[in-house]
């Protein structure tokens, strides 16, 4: 048998209620701030994560999914949200737009070839916001105040929000210098990894898991000591909004982000009770990307959320989301003869919003009750026999076992008045 790709998951019928649940509580919290939709294609020139996401990074480095198509291209598959939402704001001239443009984009199919694990996938989903155009703190205060409400909302109210500045192209520079003189005497130390990023981007050795980098990192230099002015306000103004929204938030001078496109602020939510510290989610400013793939300069600030791991946290703390019924009526014919009106009754139930349906398999009466009963049917209509002679239906309510026959015209406003009830 053909299995799934390894690193990919299914959602099987009986389980996409949850996503359902989730990503309505994304769409709802988004548009509370004023951001909408945006779909952008599943694949892209590979060219804009090159440029977007940065070539040091491990996810251009290793785990992109790129293939040249008939055309002779080079096409990757998303290995994330921005780089595309940021090419779809150039190519759609939203710059132009009264700003801020903001901007969210749920159940984004993510592609990177990691080594499949718990809560790792090669195929993911985020729901990820991001806003252009605004330079001010509060947008970023704003964002994260908005992911932890939405959290809140799941079930999740215990999460912290990790915070650190990053700085920008004017002070990062001086941070690298002091972080490099720091590391160049501990080199002997280090993983080799991490001496190849010495060069490249030293600021990535601080998130190294490595046991031997993680002592030396331990008392580095920090990045909030080195910070310029501008990026040093916009820090503190920052924290002082997330203070007054009551957020509740962590300075971690260690966290820098996977990928190269961050300026000032980032942030991390970690999951709880994995056994990695796992991320939840990750996000930051990115005021130099949108000039650097060819819009012009806008600041932006965003976050990607992966939609696997809120459902991974959720099931892990038993935080049960709420189920519809399949069905809520069941319409049974007691004869082969009788399916007709009972097809009919179905379909009447449907133009009223209620979720019915009868048997498509043949089922004698018994046969269809017992389906009824495994899945959880509300209310069974049961059409023909003498009722129906009398131009009436049985009506059985299956909490109650109570049973009532009505003329068969009214059976639509009876089992209406039933499910209220
Ligand atoms: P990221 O931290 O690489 O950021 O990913 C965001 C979230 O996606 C993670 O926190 C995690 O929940 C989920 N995720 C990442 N990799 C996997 C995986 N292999 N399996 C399951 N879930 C995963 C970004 O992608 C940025 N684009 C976020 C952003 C938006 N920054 C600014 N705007």
């Amino acid at each position: 048998m053909v299995q799934a790709p390894k690193g990919t998951k299914d959602c099987l019928p009986q389980d996409s209620y949850k996503f359902q649940y989730i990503e309505s509580l994304m769409r709802k919290h988004a548009a509370l701030a004023g951001y909408r939709e945006v779909r952008t294609p599943v694949f892209e020139h590979t060219e804009l994560f090159l440029r977007g996401v940065g070539d040091t990074t491990d996810i251009v480095q290793k785990e992109m999914y790129t293939f040249t198509d008939k055309g002779g291209r080079s096409i990757t598959l998303k290995p994330e949200g921005t780089a595309g939402a940021v090419r779809a704001l150039i190519e759609g001239k939203l710059y132009s737009q009264a700003q801020p443009v903001k901007m969210y984009y749920i159940n984004n199919p993510i592609f990177r070839y990691e080594n499949p694990q718990h809560g790792r996938l090669r195929e993911h989903h985020q729901f990820g916001m991001e806003c252009f155009g605004a330079k001010e703190p509060s947008a970023d205060a704003e964002l994260i105040s908005t992911l932890l409400r939405l959290l809140a909302e799941l079930g999740l109210d215990d999460l912290t929000v990790n915070i650190n500045s990053i700085g920008c192209p004017k002070c990062r520079p001086v941070y690298h210098q002091k972080l490099r003189e720091y590391l160049a005497g501990r080199m002997d130390q280090l993983c080799d990894n991490c001496r190849e990023r010495f060069d490249r981007n030293p600021l990535r050795v601080l998130d190294c898991k490595e046991p031997g980098c993680k002592r030396v990192v331990k008392g580095a230099p920090i990045i909030l000591d080195s910070l310029c002015e501008e990026c040093a306000d916009h820090f503190e103004g920052l924290k002082r909004l997330l203070d007054a929204a009551h957020v509740s938030y962590q300075v971690d001078p260690f966290i820098v982000r996977g990928l190269d496109y961050y300026t000032k602020t980032v942030f991390e939510i970690i999951m709880h009770g994995q056994r990695e510290g796992l991320a939840l989610c990750g996000g930051g400013r990115y005021d130099g990307l949108v000039e650097q793939l060819d819009g012009p300069a806008l600041p932006a600030v965003g976050f990607g959320l992966g939609i696997e791991r809120v459902l991974l946290e959720l099931e892990t703390r038993g935080i049960a989301m709420p189920e519809p019924a399949q069905y809520q009526v069941f319409a049974a014919n007691i004869a082969p003869q009788d399916f007709e009106d009972a097809f009919r009754l179905v379909l009447a139930l449907r133009d009223a919003g209620i979720r019915a349906d009868c048997d498509h398999t043949g089922r004698n009466l018994r046969a269809q009750f017992k389906y009824a009963n495994k899945l959880g049917i509300r209310v069974m209509a049961i059409v023909g026999g003498e009722e129906k002679e009398r131009g009436n239906v049985r009506l059985r309510d299956m909490q109650s076992g109570q049973e009532s026959e009505i003329p068969a015209q009214d059976a639509r406003d009876n089992i209406e008045k039933m499910l209220r009830g």
